[in-house]
């Protein structure tokens, strides 16, 4: 990491940066700030197949459960044996699609208590992923388990000892960070393109029921189709109730709110990129707008996180937002800026902007100027290119396919994850502090290094 303002870094990113174009054959040509806009192109990993097969199961094969198989199943030697899920309409489909030799059990226990089985994708709604995971590491399977790690931030430490101790595989699955486009601001940023850190924003809007958490309800559910014990696990004794199960985010026994299911991914992000370990001081507010469906979380929250200075980087703000009434609507965004330019951040590209790189714009300044009559005109310079955009070459397989390989590289080679135990909890830890900050009403401290709540 380059060391907060070394004199150096500008000088050799501007250097990269023109060797980049000269190799990419790009022709940037001085015109006016907006022609001066140079496009490169990313590339893809290269991957090589592999001869042994890992046999998979899924437990929790809802949404994200099964599109975690389909993306894993695209990892060559890669071999779904196994589905568990509470409610049987899921294990129905799960045969539908995968074939009648795919095993389902509502019990997840059955599952881990196999020998044929190498990993486990752990797909269930947030309540259930540390006991989950804790119990297959225990077992001897390598874990991928959904975002955010942990329900609760006082989950983590145990979840960290049992991947430590199992000695297996623990993925959390934030997949942008594994991104083309991740790894790019991350080169960028260690090449002093921005110049020295100091602000960070991000957003996520929605605007639709089904963004908004609106799921659809089966028609065939009832106590028969649902094994509502097993939902539940550790979460308080209630009486069968479908919207719970099936619009589970709503609720706080089971889900984590917009901060848990959203923030989470940024802050994976922003920590990737920045090389940090995480803020010292969260505060949230928020409100609960227009989604009244008898919800307990809001559907618009805003976080402001302090980060301190670090060996990694400067000390920088951050601000994240969610919004599900936006009627501007479904974007997402993460925009690093700095004291020379600022990157906006997505996994597939980055476009950044040098502020060094296009004539001062304040009216204050020009008009003082102005005043100036026998103020020598300065001599013109070379301006390099106002905005450069990196974007994935055609083919990129994607942020969810990089993440899985970096999953079962570790598996059959035993390399670090992407996202271990560690960063995990790094990440989830100032987003579930939102959730205490918001209803609580308090300004939450944390310890990014000894990752405790102070
Ligand atoms: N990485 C991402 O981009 C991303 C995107 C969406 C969801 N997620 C995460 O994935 C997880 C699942 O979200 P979803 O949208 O797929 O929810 P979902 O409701 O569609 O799926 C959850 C499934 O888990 C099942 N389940 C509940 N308790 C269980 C238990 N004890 N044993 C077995 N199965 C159980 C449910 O019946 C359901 O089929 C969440 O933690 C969410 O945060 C991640």
């Amino acid at each position: 990491m380059t060391s907060p303002g070394a004199p150096q870094s500008r000088r050799t990113f501007v250097g990269k940066l023109a060797a980049g174009a000269l190799a990419t054959g790009a022709m940037p040509t001085v015109l006016s700030a907006a022609a001066r806009r140079d496009v490169f192109t990313l590339a893809s990993h290269r991957y090589q197949s592999a001869n042994d097969q890992i046999q998979l199961a899924v437990i929790g094969a809802g949404g994200m459960g099964m599109a975690d198989v389909n993306t894993a199943l695209r990892v060559p030697g890669v071999k779904l044996v196994a589905v568990a899920d509470c409610y049987d309409g899921r294990l129905e489909r799960a045969k539908e699609l995968h074939g009648a030799d795919v095993s389902t059990t509502r019990d997840y226990r059955e599952i881990l208590a196999r020998d044929d089985i190498d990993a486990v994708i752990v797909g269930t709604p947030d309540h259930w992923h540390q006991k989950i995971s804790i119990d297959a590491l225990r077992a001897g399977k390598a874990v991928y388990c959904e975002k955010p790690m942990v329900h609760k931030i006082g989950q983590g430490a145990d979840l960290i000892r049992a991947q430590n101790e199992s000695g297996k595989t623990f993925q959390v699955g934030s997949q942008g960070m594994s991104s083309l486009g991740n790894e790019k601001a991350k080169a960028l940023l260690e090449d002093g393109a921005i110049g020295e850190l100091n602000y960070a924003e991000g957003f996520w809007a929605r605007n639709d029921p089904i963004g908004a958490w609106q799921y659809a309800i089966p028609e065939d559910e009832s106590e028969k189709t649902v094994d509502w014990d097993m939902f539940l696990g550790d979460a308080p004794k209630r009486p069968y109730d479908p919207l719970r199960i099936f619009r589970w985010r709503n609720y706080r026994d089971y889900g984590t709110g917009v901060s848990g299911d959203l923030f989470v991914h940024l802050f994976s992000s922003l920590h990737f990129v920045t090389s940090s370990k995480g803020p010292r001081k969260v505060m949230a507010q928020g409100g609960l707008r227009y989604w009244k469906d008898g919800r307990e979380v809001p559907d618009i929250l805003l976080g402001m996180f302090d980060y301190a200075e670090s060996d990694a980087h400067p000390p920088f703000n951050l601000s994240l937002r969610v919004n599900l009434v936006d009627g501007t609507s479904g974007t997402t965004f993460l925009r690093l800026v700095g004291s020379e330019g600022a990157m906006d951040v997505t996994w597939t590209e980055v476009v950044l902007r040098r502020n060094k790189a296009v004539s001062p714009t304040d009216v204050f300044l020009q008009m003082k100027s102005d005043e100036m009559d026998d103020a020598l005109e300065a001599r013109k310079q070379m301006l390099p290119p106002a905005e450069s955009v990196y974007v994935a070459e055609d083919g990129y397989m994607g942020a969810h396919f990089d993440h899985f390989m970096s999953f079962f590289r570790s598996v059959r080679e035993g390399t670090p994850v992407a996202e271990d135990a560690v960063f995990g909890l790094r990440a989830a830890a100032p987003a579930l502090a939102c959730n205490e900050s918001y209803f609580d009403e308090k300004v939450v401290e944390w310890d990014p290094e000894t990752m405790k709540v102070l």
